[in-house]
């Protein structure tokens, strides 16, 4: 079949809630991706950075392959063998007490805003009914009705009211902003992005993380740090908060947690919060499965094996001077932390961001636009220099397109 067969075939039998680049793959190993006419590219978005480790990691394979043939799905109504071994690996890899587990990313918002609500009314006394998140403008959080109903973005939003009450959005990187809605007692948490991923790589001023812990932990808020797009080594540490010494009161994971093999997603916190859902209050089918359990395992320990935090920091700073020194008329500004960067071109026309992926993707290098002039580039993690060199050569040669 050729390429525009695959296509039409999916429109034609698969809601059209995402624009994909024209590009057919069959195939991914490390950094690379493969079409169907075999075609090789070099993955620069990395499923959203969910493949941090690579396509197809040997030994995350290896994990999955293994536990796939012995159990795969108990639900939570048994215990399982590895649920314990999962759960004390996670909670002593990030320093929390306990995890509870989930699936999707914005499964595990959902549960964290949960937490964050019960605990306002259990612990901070917040009368029942009246508790509040504060969250910010430009915010990715994924696409339930709860999460896009403090979205900013028109295309999340507009046309799916009535929207949650409950919550109060505030600039982002605005610290007498978030000081302000900090000051109504009914506010239980504060859910934020590191750097906001979706709406263009936003990186917060230096301090910001740390002083809006700050705040929030004087007037007794939960400080619920959104890791899905920027943890598990992606901006150059484990986590972005990181950066700053911010420990998050409530630490949400996705996307890297399995390397791509699956959906699995996680919420940390230490007792006095997750301690506050009791039994059948919460939880989902599939999460915590044992198949998850050890894919999950293998992926945590591809990073640390495979140093991929350092790697990341060192070869984005590389990455973003050499960018810089392409010294393009084209590039308006070069952003981002570790191997999660944007590139913002100037505005020759409102598709000159799509066509330049186009080009790239004539070229050899798979990136997807953000938010109109940006475009994001995020390769998984494991990519050599000498790979990064090839790649930086192809975006040289693909913006004198524009
Ligand atoms: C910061 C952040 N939170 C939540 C989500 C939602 O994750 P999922 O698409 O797995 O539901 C995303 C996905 O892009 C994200 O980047």
């Amino acid at each position: 079949m050729k390429s525009q067969q695959f296509i039409e075939r999916e429109l034609t039998y698969s809601a059209h809630n995402y624009h994909p680049l024209p590009v057919v793959l069959e195939r991914g190993e490390g950094v690379y991706l493969w079409d169907v006419d075999g075609k090789r590219y070099y993955d620069f978005l990395s499923g959203y950075s969910a493949v941090n480790q690579g396509h197809c990691h040997p030994e995350i394979v290896q994990a999955l392959m293994s536990q796939v043939q012995k159990l795969t799905l108990t639900s939570r109504a048994f215990h399982s063998n590895v649920l314990g071994e999962y759960a004390e690996y996670i909670t002593t890899y990030f320093g929390y007490d306990k995890v509870l587990p989930m699936n999707s990313g914005v499964e595990a918002v959902e549960t964290a805003l949960k937490l964050a609500r019960r605990w306002g009314y259990d612990k901070k006394g917040i009368p029942n009914n009246q508790a509040k998140i504060i969250t910010v403008e430009g915010n990715f959080h994924g696409r339930t009705l709860n999460v896009v109903s403090f979205s900013t973005d028109p295309s999340s939003r507009d046309g799916f009211g009535p929207f949650m009450p409950g919550y109060q959005v505030i600039p982002y990187n605005d610290l007498e902003a978030l000081a302000t809605a900090l000051e109504d007692p009914y506010v239980a948490g504060f859910l934020v992005e590191p750097i906001q991923g979706e709406a263009g790589v936003n990186v917060p001023e230096e301090g910001y993380l740390a002083a809006a812990y700050e705040l929030c932990r004087k007037a007794n808020v939960l400080f619920i740090g959104d890791e899905i797009q920027t943890g598990l080594a992606r901006t150059g540490k484990m986590l972005a908060c990181d950066h700053e010494g911010v420990r998050p009161d409530v630490l949400i994971l996705g996307k890297a947690l399995s390397g791509g093999m699956l959906p699995i997603s996680a919420v940390l916190a230490d007792d006095e919060v997750m301690l506050c859902i009791k039994p059948g209050e919460h939880g989902s089918t599939y999460g915590g499965n044992p198949l998850a359990c050890k894919v999950a395992i293998a992926a945590l320990k591809v990073i640390k094996e495979e140093k991929l935090a350092d790697r990341a920091a060192d070869l984005g700073t590389y990455f973003r001077k050499r960018l810089q020194q392409l010294n393009h008329p084209s590039i308006k500004q070069v952003r981002g932390k570790g191997l999660l960067n944007a590139l913002v071109i100037h505005h020759v026309n409102p598709e000159a961001a799509w066509e330049l992926c186009l080009v790239l993707k004539e070229n050899g290098l798979l990136a997807k636009p953000t938010h109109g002039d940006k475009i994001r580039f995020a390769p998984p993690l494991v990519i050599t220099q000498e790979q990064l060199d090839e790649s930086i050569e192809i975006i040289g040669q693909s913006l004198v397109h524009l």
